[in-house]
């Protein structure tokens, strides 16, 4: 969490980075700031988003070729103007931005206050700033070497940016942990938490690794380790439009990439499936068939919406492959002591490839031998280049706080993943496995399908949209689908929502059911179906509010729901793609009609990069 961005070269700094900081509010929105080359350093910084910082700092002399910029997610010390990033050195000659967090910084911050340091923030940040500072007086040395010596005493993680006013065209870089991109341009360089700032100048991109420091002026990009040996930049070229990180007429991000997703999942299908002659072409899932068909289990390691693409995939793998499957919160699989044995084979998912957790947890698994496949949307991410193999979600960039295309791209790319190792195992039979390859082809248009009665979602939102809580019922392959929708509604609305196996309903939320409740059930036509109808009974008997999204035609459920959203018919293994389509424009629609701001939902971030 936290974006940050950078400019050296001959063009004016400011706006680049302003624009930069705008698209990388994703990444946190507490508080924004800029520091500038502008005969010496000058700091500009405010609590909130990078609008406000604007705002206030109109007609300011914001003339300067370097600099950099920071947005916001708290960590270390409560959201606030004198929290803000950049912070300075207790000379003000050294500026500094940071994304993660400095875990022994009260150690380093108890040293730096016997040796007479004050501080005017209450973060890690600061600490780290003044310790750099501290080393490169007394050692008399370049800053480069100050923050090489300082690094190897810190625990943490982090990205920094710094600005020395003695070196008045260079940005010094370092990263462990947290995303860096630098853009090449020609006697210019871009720095970014992701591609995203410098998309309209250069498509020649340096992802830097963990442990590594760089140098950066107009000309010249000097890559190093801590031990202070050159390591030559690996120049990738960027596959990214401008187009695909803008608006586009929607109101909102969120709604663009609903709205987006027929074409996002037959993205991800695409090159991929061939319905017709029966073949799915992974190539980083085939490198490891073999291991894959001779493992004992599969577990998935996950945060937020991507664990309940890993739910989705435990039933369905373990439905068409025969094959055990856990499904594990990264945040707890890192710090139990897990039991994983040679030859596991853990898939990682992830939208942004970012997340500190998961990052660990593959680590983790990685060093007790088990093969990492990744199921990640940001190519070239920290966590698509930790794994062994896995294949990439080709979703686009996500921006919207809360996860949508990212995640259908996710449920289709496991589905993929289940039918090949189910092929390849022979645990499914050739018509059932060309019957599934017919029905995700079809996934896209029916999406479309779903679409094009948003309105009807958008009435019913307005019609509930002042309850204080919602239920979320379901069973089998749509339970983590009810776990989703729940998780959206809160993440956007604040509105209290929880998920639950629709037969757990009566071992507890059956208690909270009254006639102002509504309880939104997944009621499609599957196996579980009948008994569903049942939960439904019973909260009808009690007076609850029931929506329900069914399948087209199913006039038992209808009959027995206040309200429906429907969608059209699909097998019960590729419904959830399409299941959770309506609840995510109820959350939509509730959270905007709440007045909520539903990109940049309170206290959240897309990208967790801390732990
Ligand atoms: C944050 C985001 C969620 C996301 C989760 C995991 O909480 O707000 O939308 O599901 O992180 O992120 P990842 O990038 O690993 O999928």
């Amino acid at each position: 969490m936290c974006g940050i961005v950078g400019y050296t070269g001959p063009r004016e700094a400011y706006p680049i980075i302003i624009k930069g900081l705008k698209r990388l509010e994703y990444r946190g929105y507490d508080s924004t700031g800029v520091a500038l080359q502008n005969g010496g350093i000058k700091v500009y910084k405010k609590k909130g988003k990078v609008a406000e910082l604007e705002d206030t700092i109109v007609g300011k002399n914001l003339h300067a070729n370097v600099g950099i910029g920071h947005t916001r997610w708290a960590t270390h010390g409560e959201p606030s103007d004198r929290n803000a990033h950049p912070h300075q050195s207790a000379s003000g000659k050294l500026a500094m931005i940071h994304n993660g967090i400095i875990e022994n910084y009260s150690q380093l911050k108890n040293e730096l206050l016997k040796k007479g340091y004050t501080f005017k923030s209450d973060t890690d940040t600061e600490v780290l700033l003044n310790f750099i500072e501290e080393i490169k007086t007394n050692n008399n040395c370049s800053l480069e070497e100050a923050v090489r010596v300082a690094l190897k005493r810190v625990t943490g993680a982090y990205v920094i940016l710094l600005l020395d006013a003695e070196e008045p065209e260079t940005i010094i870089a370092a990263r462990k942990g947290s995303p860096l991109v630098i853009g090449v341009g020609k006697g210019e360089h871009f720095l970014g938490s992701d591609a995203s700032p410098m998309l309209e100048y250069t498509k020649e991109v340096v992802y830097v690794n963990d442990y590594e420091l760089a140098i950066i002026k107009p000309d010249e990009l000097i890559l190093k380790n801590l031990g202070n040996e050159k390591i030559t930049p690996y120049i990738q070229k960027l596959d990214l439009e401008l187009a695909a990180i803008e608006k586009g007429g929607y109101e909102h991000f969120m709604l663009k990439e609903i709205f987006e997703q027929p074409q996002t999942i037959y993205d991800c299908l695409r090159g991929r499936l061939d319905a017709e002659a029966g073949t799915i072409t992974m190539s980083g899932i085939e490198q490891y068939a073999n291991q894959i068909k001779n493992a004992r289990r599969i577990v998935m390691i996950a945060c937020g919406t991507s664990w309940h693409a890993g739910l989705v995939a435990e039933y369905v793998i373990e439905e068409l492959c025969r094959l055990n499957v856990e499904v594990e919160y990264a945040s707890e699989f890192r710090y139990r002591n897990p039991v994983i044995d040679e030859g596991d084979i853990i898939v990682a998912i992830s939208q942004s490839g970012e997340t500190a957790d998961t990052l660990v947890a593959i680590e983790t698994a990685k060093s007790k031998g088990a093969i990492i496949l990744g199921v990640v949307n940001v190519v070239g991410s920290s966590i698509a280049r930790a794994s062994h193999g896995g294949a990439y979600t080709h979703a686009g960039p996500e921006i919207g706080v809360a996860s949508t295309k990212a995640f259908t791209a996710q449920l289709a790319v496991l589905t993929m993943i289940a039918l090949k190792i189910a092929n390849i195992k022979g645990t499914i039979s050739h018509e059932r496995y060309m019957l599934l390859l017919k029905e995700l082809n079809e996934v896209p248009e029916k999406v479309a399908w779903v679409l094009k009665n948003a309105d009807k979602v958008k009435k019913l939102a307005e019609k509930y949209k002042d309850a204080d809580d919602f239920l979320y019922l379901a069973r089998g392959y749509n339970f983590p689908v009810a776990l989703e929708g729940a998780l959206k509604l809160k993440e956007i609305s604040y509105i209290h929502a929880e998920g639950y196996p629709a037969a757990e309903m009566k071992h507890g939320p059956i208690a909270l059911v009254d006639e102002t409740l509504p309880v939104v059930f997944i009621a499609t036509k599957d196996a579980y179906h009948e008994k569903v109808v049942s939960n439904m009974q019973e909260i009808k008997a009690r007076k609850g509010k029931v929506i329900s999204v069914i399948t087209e035609g199913d006039d038992l459920s209808t009959s027995l729901s206040d309200d429906v959203m429907i969608i059209p018919e699909a097998d019960e293994i590729v419904a959830p793609i399409i299941s959770v389509v309506p609840l995510q424009l109820l959350a939509y629609y509730i959270g905007v009609a709440r007045g909520c701001d539903v990109d940049k939902p309170r206290n959240l971030a897309k990208s967790v990069t801390v732990e």
